[in-house]
């Protein structure tokens, strides 16, 4: 994808309401171009609701929101790709198919070129030999690698995770953790990426927010300064794990 907006993320005073619930609270977020911003926080304070406030699904919120330069009321920008906290895979169609689907809307899927890249995708998420297989006979971690393909698919320039490695054993988290950098790194995406985890956090951000409590306020954010290539071990990843963990009340 190749949009004229300018690839951030822009969040001022949203609060969204379910009826009584109040699942935000004036939240206030920008990821700068190119920036890379994990969303933290406990289960229940808010953190879907905020992708799916920035991808557009949400209509009713008070605040604004805007990604790619474009306020998400305004129909928002096609740049802006999300990978869902559910696999949301088609049923009825295999692995391929359902990566194809996030191909962009002018690409012939039966073209040879992107029939490399969708084989390409599936092999970087580590399902080669599945790619005939149907939704129903993959594992949760292996559909939720599909989902993730489909995403990248896009190529799109800013990205919106909700928790996309939660169902993978911990050497393929850390494989995909590690396939994601690169991707970040080639192409300069944009990303914001929600997680409960916070050593995963620590190790793929620029900068943590911590989100507290119900409603999801923000607590604090936390500044990663650690250089890339990381090393796992690296103590500036340790204290900033420290850091989140203590806003978090942990
Ligand atoms: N469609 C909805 N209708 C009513 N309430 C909702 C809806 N979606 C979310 N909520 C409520 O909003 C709050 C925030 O939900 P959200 O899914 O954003 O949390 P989360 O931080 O992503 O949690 P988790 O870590 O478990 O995924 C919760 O109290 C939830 O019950
Ligand atoms: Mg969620």
């Amino acid at each position: 994808m190749s949009s004229t907006g300018d690839h951030t993320l822009a969040v001022e005073g949203l609060t969204k309401r379910y009826g009584d619930t109040v699942a935000l609270d004036g939240v206030d977020l920008t990821v700068e171009e190119g920036e890379f911003v994990a969303v933290v926080g406990p289960s229940g304070c808010g953190k879907s609701t905020l992708l799916r406030v920035l991808s557009g699904l949400e209509e009713h919120f008070e605040g604004r929101a805007a990604v790619d330069g474009v306020d998400v009321r305004d129909g928002g920008s096609d740049a802006v790709g999300m990978v869902f906290q559910e696999p949301r895979l088609l049923a009825w169609a295999d692995v391929r198919e359902n990566v194809a689907v996030g191909l962009p809307s002018g690409v012939d899927r039966g073209d040879a070129a992107a029939r490399d890249r969708v084989d390409d995708l599936i092999e970087t998420v580590g399902l080669d030999g599945f790619a005939g297989s149907r939704p129903s006979e993959l594992s949760g971690g292996m559909a939720q690698r599909v989902s993730l393909a489909r995403g990248l698919a896009y190529r799109p320039e800013v990205l919106l995770l909700d928790e996309p490695f939660s169902a993978l054993d911990q050497l393929t988290k850390y494989e995909q953790q590690d396939n994601l950098l690169e991707v970040w790194a080639e192409q300069g995406t944009t990303i914001a990426l929600v997680t409960h985890d916070v050593e995963e956090a620590a190790y793929l951000a620029d900068r943590v927010v911590v989100l507290g409590g119900q409603p999801g306020t923000v607590e604090t954010v936390v500044d990663v300064d650690a250089p890339r290539p990381r090393d796992r071990t690296d103590p500036e990843l340790l204290a900033a794990r420290d850091a989140i963990t203590d806003a978090l009340g942990l």
